[in-house]
Formats: structure tokens, C-alpha cells, sequence
């Protein structure tokens, strides 16, 4: 089974795909095949050392061009390796490292507030969707491009449409590319418009004025780089609701992160474990390499399973149960919990934007335990073969 081409069995059995394989390897690397190429999956603190040290992989060869066109953008960031990739990273970690994350937050705070007034009778609201909304408008207004509340829904769908479709063809992956052109257009004018005027609010003039190795950016892609800012936060929509259906599982938490901030960053932790977002990663060996006495030869797809390494009984204890405590007064190291991939932000391709999402994620879940609401019935299983996957019903709630 492992030597046939395994594309089709990724689209069927989704986050389990590559923790299947390697069990039945033992846990070692595990050769297969994907998209018609050879490739090894490893797993766990020391394979992912291995997957962001310098100069084993790279990744512009490695990345799907479908997940290109619809997550990332063309010339995104996360497609360049080597000096281009540094010097790009360098406009994600000015913006996204320093002081500015509080105030997105708030106003994530904020925008919550505002949306609750709205949720209270007796006709459920879909959290899902309503916090998709509730970021976007937090983070237009956040890197300088306020929204008005008519496009506010438009914007939030195409967000959730441009990460919701990256992993199948079909109907999803079409949405994505319509929503991926149709925002990459009103954000390249934006640009064009903001290098005109004099001063402009930050982040949205620090993007549009960053240069590369050629000059400035060209504004189709300082407008991809834009929305690599707002649609992942966007995406944060995802754990909330995730939030949500811990909290109906295992209501006995709510108490604690109303007011508890070091619990509720615990918890932040917990859900970025416990629930399934990106299932694996993937590089492409620029040399011979060789891991844990595995010869991976150059050209060879290396996929890191995430899903996997959070789930793996020697390194969390009970895995499968929901426990934040087990981040109670834990150092958390650069390669045990990589949602958001490992290593240091600033030099590799470790997510920039995890800072953002901890505070984000730690204010609305907070906002969330004070809410007085109820799970009318529903069906908030979560299937997962689906990748991205979150409650099937986007977690229904009563504010009464
Ligand atoms: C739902 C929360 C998020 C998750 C699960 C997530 C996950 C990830 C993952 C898995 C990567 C790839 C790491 C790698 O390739 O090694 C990544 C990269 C990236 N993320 Fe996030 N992310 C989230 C939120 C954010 C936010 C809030 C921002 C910006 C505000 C952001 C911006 C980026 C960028 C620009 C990259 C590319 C980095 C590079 O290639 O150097 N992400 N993210």
C-alpha cells in the first residue's frame, strides 16, 4: 500500500492518512508516494529539527500549485526560499512580532461585543461564521483598510473560502480561486492608491512600501502578502469554534477562563493540540540527506505529520484527552507543539502570525466563557477526513 501512489488516500482519509502509514512503519520515517512523487514522512520533535534546519529543505519546489492559487497567493511567502524568503519574512515579523498584537486583539475584544448585541432571542446564531465576521472586521480595521459593515460579510466568506478549499478539487477549490481573484484585485487598487498618498496608517503602508531585491513589491503581490495578514487571522474563526465544542464536551472550564489569563492561555494551547488544523507539512530535500539512519535522497518530498506529533502518546500524556492543565507552568520548546509550524519565526518558515493568533484566540474564548448561551440541537461532529475540518453544524448557539 505504501509504494502506490497515495494522493487519492490523503483526499479519503485526511488527517489519519500519514499517522496510519507511519504506524504501520513503527513510528520511523515512511516512504510512499504522493502527487506522483517519492516522499518520506517523519514525525516528532527531532524530525521536525531536522525539517527547518538550514538548507535541508526547500520549498518552492514542494508546495501544490492548487494550494498556491488558493491559500497562499502567487509570490507569497511561504513559496520563496533562501535570501528572497528572509528578506520578505522580515515585513511579517516587523508587523506581527512587536507591539501592535494587543491592540489587534482588542479590537478583536471589541468587534465581539458589538456582533453579541445582535445575537440575543431566541433564533440560533452560527458562531463559526459570526466570528469569521467578527475577525475580519478587527483586522481590516487593524492593518489600516476599514471595512464597511455591507462588504463586511463578502469579505469574511471569501477569507473562509480561500482556506476552506486549498486540500480538494471540486466545488470548495473553485470557490477559493474566485475568492482569491476577486480580493487580490481590491487589494492590489488599495495598494496602488495608498503609494500615491502621503501618509497612510500602518501595517497597510509598511506592505505597501516594502521592497525586495528589486525594488518595491509589485502590487499584485504586496496585495497577496496583505491578505496573508488578514485571511489567516481570519482563520482563527476556526478554533473558536473548535472553543466552542470543547467547552459543550467539557463545560467544566468555562469558570476558569473567564477571568483566569494564564489558564486561558493554556487552554489556547490545548485547542491548537487537540483539534486538527494543517495535517502536515511539506519541503523538499535539496542534498542527500539522511534521518534516523533513513537515506532521503535530493529531490525526495518531505512531509512532517503535525497531526501526528500531537497525538503521539510518548510525548503527551493521554493524548486524546482535552487537558490544558498539561500546560500549567510548561516551557513549550521551539519543536513539541507545531500548529504553526517549529524552529524561530524570524529566520525559517515558522508561522509569523502565532503571537496573533494566541492573543486573538486567548481574548475571544475568553469572551465567549462570560457569553450566556446554549447549543440548541445539532450535529457539531467533526470529520476527519475533511481538511480542513471543524463542526459540522459551525457550532449553532442560543443567546437568550
Ligand atoms: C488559525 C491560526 C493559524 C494557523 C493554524 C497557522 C498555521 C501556519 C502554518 C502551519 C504555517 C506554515 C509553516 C511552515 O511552512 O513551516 C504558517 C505560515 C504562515 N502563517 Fe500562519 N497560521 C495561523 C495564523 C496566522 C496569522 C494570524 C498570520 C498573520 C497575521 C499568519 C501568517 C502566516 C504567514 C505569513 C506564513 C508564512 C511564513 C513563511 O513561509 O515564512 N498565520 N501558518
Amino acid at each position: 500500500m505504501a509504494d502506490l501512489d497515495q494522493t487519492l488516500a490523503v483526499a479519503l482519509k485526511g488527517y489519519a492518512w500519514l499517522p496510519d502509514l507511519r504506524r504501520r512503519a513503527h513510528g520511523g520515517p515512511v516512504r510512499t508516494r504522493i502527487m506522483g512523487q517519492p516522499a518520506v514522512g517523519i514525525c516528532g520533535p527531532s524530525a521536525a529539527r531536522f525539517f527547518y534546519a538550514d538548507g535541508n529543505l526547500e520549498r518552492h519546489t514542494a508546495l501544490p500549485a492548487l494550494m498556491v492559487r488558493t491559500l497562499f497567493g502567487v509570490g507569497a511567502v511561504h513559496t520563496l526560499d533562501g535570501g528572497p524568503h528572509r528578506l520578505r519574512k522580515l515585513l511579517f515579523t516587523h508587523l506581527l512580532l512587536g507591539d501592535g498584537i494587543d491592540t489587534l486583539a482588542k479590537l478583536a475584544g471589541e468587534a465581539f461585543d458589538e456582533a453579541a448585541e445582535g445575537w440575543r432571542g431566541d433564533n440560533p446564531v452560527v458562531l463559526f461564521d459570526e466570528v469569521a465576521r467578527i475577525i475580519a472586521r478587527a483586522v481590516t480595521r487593524w492593518v489600516g483598510v476599514p471595512v464597511a459593515d455591507s462588504e463586511v460579510n463578502a469579505l469574511a466568506r471569501d477569507l473562509v473560502a480561500m482556506a476552506d478549499g486549498f486540500a480538494t478539487v471540486g466545488p470548495r477549490a473553485a470557490r477559493a480561486l474566485a475568492a482569491r481573484q476577486r480580493q487580490e484585485r481590491r487589494f492590489s487598487k488599495i495598494i496602488s492608491t495608498v503609494r500615491e498618498t502621503e501618509a497612510s496608517p500602518e501595517p497597510l503602508s509598511v506592505v505597501a512600501h516594502h521592497t525586495d531585491e528589486y525594488g518595491l513589491l509589485n502590487p499584485r503581490t504586496a496585495a497577496v502578502e496583505l491578505l496573508n495578514i488578514i485571511r489567516p487571522t481570519t482563520a482563527v474563526a476556526w478554533f473558536v469554534a473548535f472553543a466552542a465544542h470543547a467547552l459543550d464536551r467539557w463545560p467544566r472550564h468555562v469558570s476558569r477562563l473567564r477571568d483566569d489569563d494564564e489558564y486561558t492561555r493554556a487552554f489556547v494551547h490545548e485547542l491548537r493540540r487537540f483539534y486538527p488544523f494543517a495535517p502536515f507539512l511539506g519541503g523538499r530535500a535539496t542534498r542527500d540527506l539522511f534521518f534516523q539512519g533513513e537515506p532521503i535522497p535530493a529531490g525526495t518530498l518531505v512531509l512532517l505529520d503535525i497531526y501526528g506529533q500531537h497525538h503521539d502518546p510518548a510525548l503527551w500524556e493521554d493524548p486524546y484527552a482535552f487537558r490544558p492543565d498539561r500546560f500549567l507552568g510548561r516551557e513549550i520548546g521551539d519543536f513539541d507543539l507545531i500548529p504553526q509550524g517549529g524552529g524561530d519565526p524570524r529566520t525559517g518558515h515558522r508561522c509569523p502570525g502565532e503571537k496573533v493568533t494566541i492573543a486573538v484566540l486567548g481574548t475571544l474564548v475568553q469572551r465567549l466563557a462570560r457569553l450566556n448561551y446554549y447549543l440548541p440541537p445539532q450535529n457539531p461532529d467533526i470529520d476527519l477526513s475533511r481538511i480542513p475540518a471543524r463542526p459540522r453544524s459551525g457550532i449553532e448557539i442560543v443567546v437568550p
